[in-house]
């Protein structure tokens, strides 16, 4: 049977993606930034996941505001680097893994979540981003990777607490995946940030801790955190943070942390980073 043995939570600020791409890493601004993901990339290439699932969100390069879904999966074979105005990153294209997300789809659909099936897609920022802080810049992607969009940008996202019942729903589904395949899940998007108006840059690092710190040990709790305090707290875009709530559901209650990292600033934003496994 397919399992889940870990979650993997980080920001996804395309600069981060753009300082790869234009060989940055290694500059005074940046270098801090890439020196807390090093032992990420050390975890994942000791984890081998056979599949990865991503939780993210399409900043209006695969959706628009004529379409918005509120949960979509990327059952396609692959999905190519979506154009976000620069330019698509110059990263491999993902390989997904139809079987097992047409099994998710199916099953979720099934358990109650109505996922919208998607079929042909690009992926921008949100899904790469993550992919480039946990491996690097390789010619392909390690594994196939099945993308889950959220939506967060136009009201309403769902709540925190919908969140993490798709990952409990997640978790059912791949458990009930015959084929023996290692999964990890990732939640991606958050820290604070706030990218338009007059609190743009806003950054509460004493809001990112508790939320690090609760996601970890008091999830269910967590959950029921309504929109308006991400937003009045940590900035309009902080209410990606529900995301990591559907990774978190996905794992046990109980979990072991095997990396936290947290970074202020890059671009506007704050970034955090948890690596949590199955105990
Ligand atoms: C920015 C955009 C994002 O989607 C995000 O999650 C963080 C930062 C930005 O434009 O700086
Ligand atoms: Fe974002």
């Amino acid at each position: 049977m397919a399992r889940i043995t870990a979650g993997v939570a980080t920001s996804h600020v395309p600069a981060i993606g753009a300082a790869l791409d234009n060989g940055k890493a290694e500059d005074p601004y940046w270098q801090p930034l890439f020196a807390g993901y090093e032992a990420s990339k050390a975890w994942i290439a000791a984890e081998q996941p056979d599949v990865i699932i991503l939780v993210y969100n399409d900043h209006a390069s695969a959706f628009s505001l004529e379409l918005i879904p509120t949960f979509a999966i990327g059952c396609a074979d692959q999905f190519a680097p979506a154009d976000e105005g620069w330019g698509p990153r110059p990263v491999p294209v993902v390989k997904g893994h139809p079987t097992l997300a047409w099994h998710l789809a199916e099953t979720l659909i099934l358990d109650e979540f109505d996922m919208t099936i998607v079929n042909a897609m690009d992926v921008d920022h949100g899904l790469t981003v993550p992919l480039s802080l946990m491996f690097g810049q390789p010619d392909a992607w390690p594994c196939p990777v099945i993308p889950l969009a959220v939506n967060v940008v136009q009201y309403p996202p769902p709540t925190g607490h919908r969140c993490y019942k798709l990952g409990k729903a997640i978790r059912r589904a791949v458990e009930s995946f015959p084929e023996d395949l290692k999964v990890v899940i990732f939640g991606t998007g958050g820290m604070s940030h706030q990218l338009q108006g007059p609190r743009a840059g806003l950054i509460n690092t004493a809001f990112d801790t508790a939320f690090l710190d609760r996601l970890i040990d008091d999830p269910v709790g967590q959950a029921m955190v309504p929109h308006i305090d991400y937003v009045r707290e940590a900035g309009s875009e902080a209410i990606e943070l529900v995301m990591w709530l559907i990774m978190r559901g996905a794992l046990n209650e109980t979990v072991r942390v095997a990396h936290r990292f947290y970074h202020v600033p890059a671009s506007n934003t704050a970034v955090g980073h948890l690596i949590l496994e199955n105990a």
